[in-house]
């Protein structure tokens, strides 16, 4: 959706056009991007980057790798990054729990689904593109700026891995088997300090993120059907075509399915966010509290754009790839299968009843995550959000199993 300035006007039909540009503009300053972050905080402590021939990675990526699945370094001794975002499930959750379960015992519930952790490494940092449409960055609202700023909050997190202090991770770190390497990585001093080691630790995760090609490696069957090296079937053909055609899906709006103009592989996300209007879950145990909201863009996580109104409400649109592997969807895990996913998308305003909870008398209570102020914020001028009771949704059931088809094709790993 486009957000003019502080209007918060909804999505017109230019999109598409819009969106087209914004990747353009957003290859071109990508590179310098990438180039401008590729130093980062604390590489140089080791007076470089050299590769290690045998795993392709440089030595900081390949501490990052352990680090990754260390669960010593946890406040439970129980929970590593990999446990939220396991490699198995393309570094995402592999439960259906709705929000994942952190803290000493193990029994804090956290706020979001958590994302899978793959294709982010094109993420561009966070901005407002010319025509005023968040852009960029990581977790849902945007609010970390690369992978290492980013991997502070687990690291510290109540809900999470709930270690007190940075003291708290050094602590366990000198007790690791690794703790030798990270001294020859990152020098002989690095273990005296707090702060020197968390903001290491750190570093190393995020370069273990951008180098592992595990992040990325673009072997979906898609991938190998825009190669030329194998054709899709007559059903997933057709949930592509639904997938792209504005007037049917028109998902490719938001979630980009063709090569950009440089010739770079589809990331099924055009960095922007939007207003979509999901149902309350129950499950998270924070909606217990009636006047708790989750707002995306504008908090609670996020403090900085509090004020922009409009912009509650907003989420990162996430990447499609490996879509078909997750077992909840949304911010909010609200749903548990792609079917009812997609079913939300094309009959949420013609048969609202299906998703949100009715009232006594009858009326459906839609957008029911929303607190009112904020509810016309909602993208309803958008296909496939664009209809009305009466009208007939977007895609029927039979188009939808073909899109689940198409979906299919985006998981990674595809022989
Ligand atoms: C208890 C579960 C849990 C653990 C442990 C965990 N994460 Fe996450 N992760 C999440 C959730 C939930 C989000 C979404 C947070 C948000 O949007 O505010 C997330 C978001 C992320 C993101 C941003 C993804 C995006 O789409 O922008 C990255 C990167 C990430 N985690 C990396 C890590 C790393 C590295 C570690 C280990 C230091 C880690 N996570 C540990 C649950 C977890
Ligand atoms: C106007 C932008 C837009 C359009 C068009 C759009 N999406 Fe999305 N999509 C989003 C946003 C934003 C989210 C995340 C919303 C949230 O978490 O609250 C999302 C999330 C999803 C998810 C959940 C993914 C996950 O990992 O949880 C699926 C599946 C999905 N979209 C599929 C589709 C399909 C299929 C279509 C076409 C029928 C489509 N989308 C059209 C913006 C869009």
């Amino acid at each position: 959706m486009l957000f003019q300035g502080k209007i918060g006007v909804h999505a017109m039909p230019e999109r598409s056009f819009a969106s087209k540009k914004l990747a353009l503009a957003m290859t071109l300053s990508l590179s310098a991007l990438l180039a401008a972050c590729g130093g980062g905080s604390g590489g140089s402590a080791s007076g470089g980057t050299t590769p290690v021939a045998d795993s392709g990675l440089s030595p900081q990526a390949a501490l990052g790798a352990k680090i990754f699945k260390d669960v010593s370094l946890s406040a439970s001794g129980k929970q590593s990054c990999a446990s939220c975002h396991n490699p198995d499930n393309a570094h995402a959750q592999s439960n259906d729990l709705a929000v994942q379960l952190g803290g000493k015992n193990l029994d804090v519930p956290g706020f979001r689904a958590a994302p899978s952790l793959r294709y982010l490494n094109l993420t561009p940092s966070f901005f407002f593109a010319a025509d005023g449409t968040p852009t960029g960055g990581l977790d849902r609202d945007g609010r970390a700026q690369t992978f290492a700023a980013q991997a502070a909050r687990p690291l510290l997190a109540p809900h999470e891995m709930a270690n007190v202090g940075k003291a708290d991770v050094l602590a366990s770190l000198k007790r690791t088997a690794y703790a030798e390497e990270f001294k020859q990585v990152f020098g002989a001093t690095v273990l005296d300090d707090a702060d020197t080691a968390f903001d290491r630790v750190t570093f190393a995760l995020q370069q273990y993120q951008r180098e592992d090609s595990e992040f990325h490696p673009y072997d979906s069957k898609y991938d190998q059907f825009l190669a030329g090296k194998l054709r899709l079937n007559d059903a997933e053909l057709r949930g592509l075509a639904l997938f792209n055609n504005p007037s049917k899906g028109n998902c490719a709006a938001c979630h980009t399915s063709s090569k950009a103009a440089d010739g770079s592989s589809p990331l099924f996300t055009d960095f922007t966010y939007d207003n979509i209007g999901v149902p309350r879950n129950t499950e998270i145990a924070a909606t217990a509290d009636a006047a708790y909201y989750d707002l995306g863009l504008c908090g609670p996580d996020r403090i900085d754009l509090a004020a922009r109104a409009d912009l509650c409400g907003a989420f990162k649109v996430p990447t499609l790839r490996n879509v078909a592997t997750r077992k909840v969807f949304f911010h909010n895990g609200r749903f548990k299968n792609l079917r009812d996913a997609l079913g939300f998308y094309v009959r949420r305003d013609t048969n609202p009843e299906e998703w949100y909870p009715v009232a006594a008398d009858g009326t459906v209570i839609k957008f029911n995550d929303l607190p009112a102020q904020y509810q016309g914020n909602v993208n309803v001028s958008e296909v496939p959000y664009n209809r009305a009771r009466g009208m007939a949704p977007a895609l029927t059931p039979d188009e939808i199993e073909d899109v689940i088809k198409f979906l299919g094709t985006l998981t990674d790993g595809y022989k």
